[in-house]
């Protein structure tokens, strides 16, 4: 008998998916990254004790379900039903009872769990989260099993490499033994940063050892086209590929036909924020990550000045689409300001 869970069960096999990046990977990003052909959308580290203590809210306005912060009101996690079978929720936890409660808050609107053990943040480090896992093999294992039990959905887990390679190789095996559905490794160690070239070998080896898939990640610096995504996947050997910064620039690297001009990849990334009301501060942080050097120019340097939403759309000509669009949403104001005041 086929199970209908099953069908639905996401699968990290032959996959090319968006990696988590904070404050980037809120829900317009993730949204444009699937209309470009990513397979799998990450969502920013959400750290486990915010989820907690988040409410569930169904938007109406906006069509979306909203994870609200109730010591604070704002919302932590937005998600639609568009990326619902794609999106994969990343924690930042370092307790394996805290992480399955997490995990358990957002479990019916994703269609999976990820466990940050790769963060070289000191945030992360000093927390016991992140990367700090790598070094405690057993309370990463016990964090996985927690989850895994916890949730019907799949678990991964996304790793940094150790400095020696059969130590890596020995540490994914035990991290797959607890039941994770595939491991995504980037291929630097704690203390390399992308100046340092991606120890693709590294990668190799661990997916050739493991019966999981593994998601090669590490390799934007070679990443310029979309052909790179496919000699990358090749050269570590790996099932799936995710990518962060080459996407972070230009989301339309995941268009199997090439990539699109800077200017229309940021007009459709902003009618998606407009469209799920994101807040300015976060849209205009990942347009200045998409313009590098071009805030130098004439209308870079107004983006610089623009503090809202209506501002930064009539700078790319969605000054019409934000305006009706932010009509029609006079209800979801209301809304917000019951949840800021009740
Ligand atoms: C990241 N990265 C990251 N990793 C992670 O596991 N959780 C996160 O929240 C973030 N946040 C983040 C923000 C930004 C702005 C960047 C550039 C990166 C790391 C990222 O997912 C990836 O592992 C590395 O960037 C290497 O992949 P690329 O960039 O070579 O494709």
């Amino acid at each position: 008998m086929v199970c209908m869970e099953n069908i639905k069960r996401l699968c990290y096999d032959n996959k090319i998916i968006l990696a988590p990046m904070v404050r980037i990977n809120t829900l317009p990003m993730r949204l444009l990254a699937l209309d470009y052909g990513a397979d799998i959308v990450y969502t920013e580290e959400l750290i486990d004790h915010r989820l907690i203590r988040c409410y569930r809210k169904v938007n109406e306005t906006l069509e979306s379900v909203d994870f609200i912060d109730k010591s604070d009101a704002t919302v932590v996690f937005r998600t639609c039903s568009r990326e619902k079978h794609n999106v994969v929720l990343q924690i930042g936890t370092s307790d394996p009872e805290r992480a399955a409660k997490a995990a358990q808050v957002v479990e019916q609107d994703v269609a999976g769990i990820d466990i940050n053990m790769g963060c070289p943040k000191d945030f992360s480090l000093k927390g016991g989260m992140g990367a700090a896992l790598l070094f405690h093999p057993d309370k990463a294992c016990a964090i996985l099993s927690a989850v895994v039990s916890a949730v019907k959905i799949p678990v991964t887990c996304k790793i940094r490499v150790l400095q020696d390679i059969d130590d890596t190789v020995a540490l994914c095996k035990k991290l797959a033994a607890t039941g994770v559905a595939a491991i995504c490794v980037h291929g630097r160690t704690i203390n390399e940063r992308p100046m340092h070239s991606n120890r693709n070998h590294f990668i190799k080896a661990i997916s050739e050892a493991l019966d999981i898939p593994v998601i090669a990640n590490g390799g934007s610096k070679e990443i310029k086209v979309f052909e790179d995504i496919i000699k990358f996947k090749n050269i570590t050997g790996c099932s799936s590929v995710m990518i962060a910064r080459t996407a972070e620039k230009n989301c339309s690297i995941f268009k199997r036909d090439g990539k699109l001009e800077l200017f229309t990849v940021i007009r459709d990334y902003l009618r998606h924020a407009v469209d799920y009301d994101n807040v300015a501060p976060n849209t205009k942080y990942c347009i200045q990550n998409m313009l590098q050097n071009i805030q130098e120019t004439e209308q870079g340097k107004l983006f610089l000045e623009s503090t809202s939403l209506q501002q930064i759309c009539d700078l790319w000509e969605l000054g019409d689409y934000c305006r009706q669009k932010q009509k029609k949403m006079n209800y979801l104001r209301f809304e917000e300001r019951d949840v800021v005041y009740n």
